[in-house]
């Protein structure tokens, strides 16, 4: 029946508009696993403390192992009309073990459970992200090793800059990618308090070991705050913060490997397992997982905002609000885990075309810095006005529509007389990007130093070539 004051253009009765907004059984099952863990953890601690009998803390921690299995075999009915997670396994068990089910609860709140599973889910979320970006890292080391003075162009505002090698190039992303482990690392080490126990929002009156429990469901300490405990979303928001930087290094990465394997560029090609037909244009070889990585950044950005918007104004303790925390988590989680690992797949399977790199290092007078330097070291002349003569010469160069390289000493002697034959040397892209072996520059014996570094590095995160 539909509300006779204002249920005209509602099909449903008001008790079920209510079950539908207010249940968040459809998406917070996935934490059953994480929410048997932590009822086990409490039930022993509550048989420890004697605040149950032994006898039933076993019976309920049987029960607790046999909703597991259900679970683990796809057996489990989960009921809308029980809301949630937690009182769906709490009902089960009633039907398994009787009134005894109902001791579980002691000393607890679906308040302080919620939010010890859902740490319990983000940890072990960013567990498998970190082993995804080393996983990653290592596909872009590799990269860099076998192309560690192949020659490309390096750009500024997507303009050609200054020769540098490819290895350099992919090295640059596994730094980002370390800084996003280092990241999820943060995180994780401020999620590792344990809320349970902190009950609904005040604590207990029973003799609770909240250390006990913490150290079972492997955090280092219980929260000191009951209020915070329960109220608190900042480890969700932090690794929604982290999952969109990263997710927007990704995004760049993408946006590369979409220039490079365009016709345009015709620096990279994608395996056939990583491109897209069209369905029309028999030509085409589309980079759409690299697109699709690209556009994740916005769900992944947006989760992070949503949360946010959530969380801001709720006054303490806990409020219904905050079980909108978990559709954005998992949401933005999956994506990413997913765009990385298409990524680490797309990377590992690229095929570079260095030959198509070096021509393309030698066009667009890249090596202009280095004659401007060259003029610099060798005719002492000022930085400013050896750029005012390399920028004549490569006007020159530009009139007779051909490379620096390509240009007569005495084309060059004409602008600056001084000029001797040794400057070609340094006119060249490869010699130019091996000059570059400053600290952190793009010469090859750095790409090689530094990616070794880096291999011998994931080999202690338990990855190897
Ligand atoms: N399903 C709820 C959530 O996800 C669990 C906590 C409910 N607590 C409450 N007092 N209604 O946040």
């Amino acid at each position: 029946m539909t509300n006779t004051m204002w249920g005209g253009r509602f099909a449903a009765s008001p008790a079920e508009i209510m079950e539908e907004i207010n249940a968040s059984i459809d998406f917070d099952k996935r934490l059953w696993r994480h929410d048997i863990l932590a009822s086990k953890a409490h039930v022993t601690m509550l048989a420890a403390t004697g605040i149950v009998t032994k006898k039933d803390a076993r019976e309920i921690s049987k029960g607790l192992d046999q909703i597991l299995a259900e679970m683990e075999a796809g057996k489990f009915k989960f009921s809308r009309a029980l809301e949630d997670i937690h009182l769906n396994v709490e009902s089960r068990l009633h039907k398994l073990i009787g009134p005894v089910a109902g001791k579980l609860h002691t000393a607890r709140s679906r308040n302080d459970q919620v939010a010890t599973d859902f740490k319990l889910y983000v940890r072990d979320e960013i567990a498998g992200l970190d082993a995804a970006f080393a996983a990653l890292q290592l596909a872009l080391v590799t990269m860099a090793l076998e192309h560690a003075a192949t020659v490309m162009p390096g750009f500024t505002h997507l303009q050609t800059a200054q020769p540098i090698t490819f290895g350099h190039h992919c090295l640059a992303y596994v730094e980002m990618l370390a800084r996003d482990r280092g990241r999820f690392a943060d995180a994780a080490k401020r999620l590792s308090e344990c809320p349970l126990g902190s009950a609904a929002l005040a604590g207990t009156s029973f003799p609770i070991d909240r250390n006990m429990t913490a150290k079972a469901l492997g955090f280092t300490k219980p929260t000191a705050n009951s209020l915070d405990a329960v109220s608190d979303r900042d480890f969700a928001l932090e690794t929604l913060a982290d999952a969109s930087i990263a997710a927007m290094h990704l995004s760049r990465l993408a946006e590369e490997i979409v220039l490079w394997t365009s016709p345009q560029f015709g620096f990279a090609r994608l395996s056939d397992g990583f491109s897209t037909g069209s369905s029309i244009m028999p030509q085409k070889r589309n980079p759409d997982a690299a697109e699709l990585v690209r556009a994740k950044t916005g769900r992944i950005a947006g989760a992070f905002q949503a949360l946010l918007m959530v969380m801001k104004g709720l006054p303490l303790a806990y409020a219904k609000d905050m079980q909108e925390d978990k559709e954005p988590v998992f949401d933005a989680l999956d994506a990413l885990k997913l765009g990385v690992a298409a990524m680490a797949g797309m990377v590992g399977d690229l095929e570079i075309n260095a030959d198509a790199m070096r021509q393309a290092a030698g066009r667009e007078y890249a090596t202009a810095t280095d004659l401007a330097d060259w003029l610099v070291q060798n005719l002492g002349i000022p930085f400013r006005e050896a750029h005012h003569i390399t920028g004549q010469i490569v006007a020159m160069a530009e009139s007779k529509d051909c490379d620096l390289k390509n240009l007569k000493l005495s084309e060059i002697q004409a602008v600056e007389p001084r000029v001797t034959k040794h400057v070609f040397a340094v006119l060249d892209p490869s010699q130019s990007a091996k000059s570059r072996k400053s600290q952190g520059g793009t010469a090859p014996t750095n790409v090689r130093r530094e990616a070794r570094r880096w291999i011998k590095r994931l080999e202690k995160d338990g990855l190897s070539r």
